[in-house]
């Protein structure tokens, strides 16, 4: 059984295919929506050697020609460096403008490819295959690629959606589980700004989750479902829509940084990120207290960290200046109302930032 999500954007409206089992059907969906027939398969290090071949396989048996370019698994391949190297790679895969760029792998792979497809002949047509959780529920939907630089994360990029979307929930099984936790906040931020049903179903499944990782489908829809409303609203974040998707990462993002990246996952500063968020928003927008405790238990039953002891108030303020949601150093956070409810821009006085920050270093 899968479902499909459909992303209204007119000519360019896309579909995500949700469901376990879904890898062999690649090659007949991706025919399905396009016309071009070379292909370059993008994949990192890990991905490859599990998922790499069946993806080739599928792709060739609908009859594409199909070259493959691995990079090293991890945040540092999103880089220039790589980028280089993948245009290389659709040059010698003969990728001319009906050519296609499939992308295998998490939101490093995602990002990269994207850009590569974003850029490569001033654009060609892109196909996500995500197989982290982070990846089905955030990164793979909504058209955002890029990479890094030495002096900060996603600094060049491009919209450029994706003309489809295949998530095998089958791939999850060889995730680490600490990546599934790390995506799990993902999930629950989306509960928390838009969705009081789903954030109760999340908390039903959270009493068995650690026993089985395993993540209903329909729960992984619903989180696309999300996305690609507020992507179909706000799709080059203009009108202020999009940034609900930042709750919890003002400070998620200040606490990468501040910790070092890659000691700390994104997800699990996110997990951070939020439960300061409530604190600001009972203090701010009215969040009930009771709601704020909620949403703190969910991510504490999912194994997450809600705490960041030891965390240094000074090198978070100074990483929280620099943030891209910052405007003249002043850093704009999305609150709640009440569960399921957000409310962006807000500026928070900066007593109020700092209780709550030492609270979170306890
Ligand atoms: N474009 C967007 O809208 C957007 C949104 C959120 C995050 N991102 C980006 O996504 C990136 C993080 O993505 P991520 O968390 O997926 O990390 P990732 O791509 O680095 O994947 C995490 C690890 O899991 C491995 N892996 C992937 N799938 C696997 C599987 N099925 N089985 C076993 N191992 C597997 C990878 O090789 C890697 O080692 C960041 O660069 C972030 O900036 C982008
Ligand atoms: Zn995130």
């Amino acid at each position: 059984m899968s479902n499909v999500i459909n992303v209204p954007l007119g000519t360019r409206s896309y579909a995500i295919h949700i469901g376990a089992g879904l890898l062999p059907q690649l090659g007949l969906l991706t025919a399905q929506a396009l016309r071009g027939r070379a292909c370059l398969l993008v994949t990192d290090s890990h991905v490859s050697q599990i998922y790499g071949e069946f993806a080739a396989a599928s792709l060739r048996a609908a009859g594409f020609s199909v070259s493959r370019a691995v990079v090293p698994a991890g945040e540092a391949s999103k880089c220039g460096e790589q980028l280089f190297a993948l245009y290389n790679a659709a040059k010698q895969a003969g990728l001319d403008r009906t050519g296609i760029v499939v992308a295998l792998g998490g939101g490093v792979v995602g990002d990269l490819a994207g850009f590569l497809a974003a850029t490569w002949l001033r654009g060609v047509a892109f196909v996500q295959v995500p197989t982290t959780l982070l990846a089905m529920v955030d990164s793979s939907v909504g058209g955002k690629t890029g990479i890094d630089l030495p002096s900060g994360k996603n600094l060049v990029g491009a919209f450029h959606q994706p003309s489809l979307v295949v998530a095998d929930l089958a791939t999850l099984e060889t995730l680490p589980p600490r990546e599934i936790r790390a995506g799990m906040a993902e999930v629950v931020k989306y509960g928390a700004i838009r969705d009081t049903q789903l954030f109760q179903a999340l908390e039903k499944l959270a009493t068995t989750f650690s026993k089985a990782w395993k993540i209903p489908s329909e729960i992984i829809a619903r989180c696309c479902a999300i996305k690609a409303d507020v992507v179909a609203n706000d799709e080059r974040e203009e009108t202020g829509l999009r940034a609900i998707l930042n709750f919890g990462h003002t400070l998620g993002h200040a606490i990468e940084k501040a910790t070092g990246y890659g000691r700390i996952l994104h997800g699990e500063a996110v997990a951070i990120g939020m439960v300061a968020a409530a604190r600001l928003s009972t203090k701010l927008t009215g969040l009930p207290d009771a709601d704020a405790t909620r949403l703190e238990a969910l991510l504490t039953k999912l194994e997450l960290p809600v705490r960041a002891p030891g965390l240094a108030w000074p090198e978070l303020r100074a990483a929280m200046k620099l943030d891209k949601k910052s405007q003249g150093g002043i850093p704009r956070f999305v609150l709640l109302k009440k569960l399921g409810e957000a409310v962006t821009g807000c500026v928070v006085p900066e007593d109020v930032l700092q209780e709550v920050a030492h609270g979170l270093g306890e």
